[in-house]
């Protein structure tokens, strides 16, 4: 007797957090003979465009990936331009942003930004502190090891003993302390690897990784990359829903 099909295990509800490595702007404008700026600039009116559509999708969380610790290594005119396109987002985005419920939450060390640009971040933070529709944590200088390092830091500082230390006293000296881990991370350009993202949080995400580059995500790949999520079987190290 053959044995039956194990009925597909999908998931009826829509990840509630994504999290996203905006990759390949770089490409994209050298695929068009432009400078690497240009790629950045287009990736951030994808932004825009996939933070709507996101919102739209009813997800509740939205994490990006803008800065690494590691892209300061890039050259000066790259950082300072990518510092500039921040700041220009934020002038031109914020209204628009908090009237439609979004909540900027800020992932990093905020320490090393210039003054004023700090400012404006943690103004945009301030004021759509109370909004719901969706939570839009910014990763910007941002590394998963730099946070762990920081996190044991502060545990240090507070004087806890060894035997206090666990899993969820971490979670809760993260940045993303109070946000749950992502179900699924979208990794765009074709690499194939986390780049320092999310390290402790990713554990038991699902991974999708498209050669699409960053500018080019639209929200026609947003639903492939939903799509499947869906068909995922998410274990956690247990058994599938289907005993297989
Ligand atoms: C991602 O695009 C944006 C940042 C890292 C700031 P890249 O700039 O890495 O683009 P590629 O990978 O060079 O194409
Ligand atoms: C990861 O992309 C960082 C961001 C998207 C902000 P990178 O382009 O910096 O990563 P690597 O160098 O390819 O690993
Ligand atoms: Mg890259």
């Amino acid at each position: 007797m053959s044995q039956p099909i194990p009925a597909k295990s999908t998931h009826e509800q829509p990840p509630v957090h994504i999290a996203m490595i905006m990759d390949g702007n770089g490409r994209w404008a050298a695929q068009r003979g432009l400078p690497r700026l240009a790629g950045h600039r287009a990736g951030t009116e994808n932004l825009r465009r996939v933070i709507k559509a996101c919102a739209n999708q009813g997800i509740q969380y939205l994490t990006i990936y803008a800065f690494s610790t590691e892209n300061w290594g890039r050259p000066s005119e790259e950082v300072e331009g990518l510092m500039h396109i921040l700041s220009e987002f934020i002038d031109s985005e914020l209204e628009e942003l908090h009237r439609s419920g979004v909540q900027i939450r800020h992932i990093g060390r905020i320490d090393r930004m210039d003054e004023k640009i700090r400012a404006k971040v943690e103004r945009a933070v301030q004021i759509t502190r109370e909004n719901q529709r969706l939570i839009l944590c910014v990763a910007w200088n941002y590394g998963g090891r730099d946070e762990i390092v920081y996190a044991v830091q502060r545990l240090i500082e507070e004087g806890r003993k060894a035997e206090e230390i666990d899993g969820d006293l971490i979670a809760q000296h993260l940045f993303t302390a109070g946000i749950p881990d992502p179900d699924l991370i979208i990794r765009t350009s074709g690499e194939m690897r986390t780049s320092n993202f999310l390290t402790w949080q990713s554990a038991y995400s699902e991974w999708y990784f498209t050669p699409i580059l960053w500018p080019d995500f639209d929200e026609q790949e947003l639903q492939k990359a939903l799509e499947d999520f869906n068909q995922r079987d998410r274990r956690f190290g247990r058994l599938s829903t289907s005993g297989c």
